[in-house]
């Protein structure tokens, strides 16, 4: 087994690889002038059970980056590639729901199985269904395993799980089964890509200390408004779990300002300095993903680590 990093996340990929005990693989990623990469592994590979960890985070050059070094993978004859996707970016079309629109997440699909993956691991997809759209072996993780433990440890009062779109009650009610709380959603109209509409909310919070559950957040806006509703709606606290911290624009401002009391987040994307906050916990998923690679490895089931 050998895992080598992108350069979306190194700093996860280092965790992974110390969670393992061995040490990264050396693969070389440059660019030539004008920004197209090139991508060489400096040792062999030949029937090796590769992993490559790569956010598809944006820019777009973190896809093309996995793509490529999947290709150059391939091409050097090694034995299975695995691409560990963190964050699976470009999920949130996944379906045609209006006429004329891509169906991202479908193409995406396409193109890490045709550049010569052999399996994916990733974790808290948009929507778990994109897993249909590979004809691979997939292995999809869940930040429920890392969160809930921490969420528990801060021991709320009367605490309820918020979903705060329609989207996201499925993995917010996962959230209420595991902390044994009730759910409440939040639902959410948008007339465009990060332009929320109007918020409703169905269930109750009142006098209760809510965990708002979601996937990413990109510009904040789903956050912010839905946590002001709580609160018009009587929440005492209102904290937030969320998986994948993009933190577009002014997402930190936002949250910093917003009446949320905290934002638990993963490092399934790089976090530099300048989005950093004492407001935002965030919790490492290296040794859930280390595990994961370990079993796959080992050809062990991992079944259990969705369970923990
Ligand atoms: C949407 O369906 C997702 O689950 C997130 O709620 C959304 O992407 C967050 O975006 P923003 O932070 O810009 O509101």
């Amino acid at each position: 087994m050998k895992v080598f990093s992108g350069t979306a996340n190194r700093p996860l990929a280092e965790k992974i690889a110390q969670y393992l005990k061995i040490p990264l693989g050396n693969a070389e990623i440059r660019q030539f002038n004008d920004g197209e990469i090139a991508v060489k592994y400096n040792e062999n590979i030949r029937g090796i059970d590769l992993f490559i960890i790569q956010p598809t985070c944006p820019p777009g050059d973190n896809l093309v980056e996995l793509l490529l070094m999947i290709d150059a993978a391939s091409r050097a004859s090694a034995k299975r590639i695995t691409a560990v996707i963190p964050y699976f970016g470009y999920a949130r079309q996944d379906r045609k729901d209006q006429p004329r629109v891509a169906l991202s997440a479908k193409l995406i699909a396409n193109m890490i199985s045709t550049a010569g993956a052999n399996r994916v691991l990733t974790m808290d997809l948009h929507s778990a269904s994109i897993q249909g759209f590979f004809d691979i072996p997939f292995d999809h993780l869940y930040s429920s395993a890392i969160f809930v433990d921490h969420i528990l440890k801060m021991k709320l009062q009367n605490p309820v799980v918020v979903a705060p779109d329609i989207g996201s009650t499925k993995r917010a009610r996962a959230y209420a089964n595991r902390i044994n709380t009730e759910l409440a959603i939040v639902d959410k109209k948008r007339s465009g890509p990060n332009k929320i509409e109007a918020v409703t909310l169905i269930g109750n919070v009142q006098g209760k200390e809510v965990i708002l559950v979601d996937d990413i957040i990109d510009t904040a806006g789903t956050l912010c408004s839905a946590a002001d509703l709580l609160y018009q709606s009587g929440a005492k606290k209102v904290i937030a779990a969320c998986t994948h911290p993009i933190l577009s624009n002014n997402a930190v401002s936002n949250l910093n300002r917003s009446a949320l009391s905290k934002i638990i987040i993963s490092d399934t994307l790089y976090l530099p300095e300048e989005k950093k906050s004492d407001k935002i916990d965030v919790l490492t998923s290296a040794p859930l993903f280390g595990e994961a690679i370990r079993r796959i490895h080992n050809e062990e089931s991992i079944s259990s680590l969705f369970n923990i």
